[in-house]
């Protein structure tokens, strides 16, 4: 369980634990304090000009709160909000059906937007740009192009890719913000929050201790904090202080430092076999029988963010601090070039 763990909870993001915990309004949106103060400011100006919303684009590592922040701008310019992501957009005439049933100054939510097939893209431009979809229908002698007007929506984009978007698409966004992962004080505010919300007795340094093992991310923090919260209640009185939040992070192999068995396996990995890299992300992936898609947008970016790990043209090289964790000493022979 301990070595899926962070997989699993970035992976299944629609319990209903994690929907009753989204911060409905600004107000309650811990952090990212940048971010935030821009698309408040967007959202008055607009408000105050009787105006649509100008497209927006959210970037960042999974579970930082880009959906959580769609929501909560619709729900800011009082407006409806339809949500889809760009997998299940197969064809121009769901992108249509969608368009079609937008009403002035609706948000149309697209998760996962750097998944957009190229054609379906390609639709999209104009609907951003003139609020017209021209769509060709019927095929071979009968095919006929129809222009459907639309009313001015805003589309709010949320990618864990940043760098897969094709940069016509980006240029028609009005603003693009980046989420980055947050400080172990955001967080510590952030599970105070979510316990308050369903009533978990936890005091500061019990949720800090929590927060320094999130990886900066509110999602982990949250999917901690119940997790502890159920060895409170079995080992402990059922109140969270530091040293139970400890032994029930310990229990799921969640390292003080909040790396978890996988990131270790992969650090040890790449030092043991590797040789501390460089090395591909493939061959690395095939080494511990883990989907590379998985390594890349689970583990790497935090071990990036902490200084763990460097990806270079070459491959993935292990950084001083890795060998460090793991107690480990540099091979004469690894990497003497890089350092
Ligand atoms: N700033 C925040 N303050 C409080 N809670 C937050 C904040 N950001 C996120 N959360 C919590 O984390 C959960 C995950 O956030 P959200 O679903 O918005 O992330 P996401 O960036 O859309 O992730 P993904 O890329 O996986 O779709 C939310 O349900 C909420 O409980
Ligand atoms: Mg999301």
């Amino acid at each position: 369980m301990a070595e899926n763990f962070y997989q699993e909870t970035i992976q299944s993001p629609k319990s209903p634990f994690d929907l009753s915990l989204r911060p409905p309004l600004f107000s309650e949106f811990q952090g990212q304090a940048r971010v935030k103060e821009r698309l408040e400011l967007m959202v008055a100006a607009a408000k105050q000009r009787g105006d649509v919303l100008e497209h927006i684009l959210l970037s960042g590592p999974p579970g930082l709160g880009k959906t959580s922040l769609a929501f909560i701008l619709a729900n800011s310019m009082g407006v409806n909000i339809k949500s889809t992501s760009g997998p299940m957009i197969e064809k121009a005439g769901d992108l249509a059906g969608l368009l079609t049933t937008l009403e002035r100054g609706d948000i149309l939510f697209i998760d996962e937007i750097h998944r957009l097939q190229p054609a379906i893209e390609e639709y999209l431009y104009p609907a951003m740009e003139d609020f017209r979809l021209d769509i060709i229908i019927d095929q071979g002698p009968n095919a006929r192009s129809v222009r459907l007007n639309l009313p001015k929506f805003t589309l709010v984009g949320a990618t864990t890719r940043a760098g897969l978007i094709s940069s016509p698409l980006r240029s028609r966004f009005g603003m693009t913000s980046r989420l980055d992962y947050y400080s172990t004080e955001e967080l510590t505010n952030v599970i105070d929050r979510s316990a308050g919300l369903i009533a978990i007795e936890i005091d500061r340094e019990g949720a800090g201790e929590i927060a320094a093992r999130s990886r900066g991310t509110p999602r982990i923090a949250n999917n901690l904090l119940r997790w502890v919260r159920d060895y409170a209640q079995v080992k402990a009185s059922g109140a969270i202080n530091k040293e139970v939040a400890d032994l029930a992070l310990k229990m799921l192999d969640i390292d003080n430092d909040g790396l978890d068995e996988m990131d270790k396996r992969l650090l040890t990995a790449l030092i043991s076999r590797f040789q501390g890299g460089p090395v591909g992300l493939n061959s690395l992936a095939v080494s511990l029988g883990e989907d590379p898609g998985t390594i890349e947008e689970v583990n790497e970016p935090y071990l990036i963010q902490e200084g763990y790990l460097q990806r270079t043209a070459q491959g993935r090289v292990a950084l001083p601090k890795a060998y460090k964790k793991l107690g480990l000493e540099r091979t004469s022979h690894g990497q003497k070039e890089l350092f």
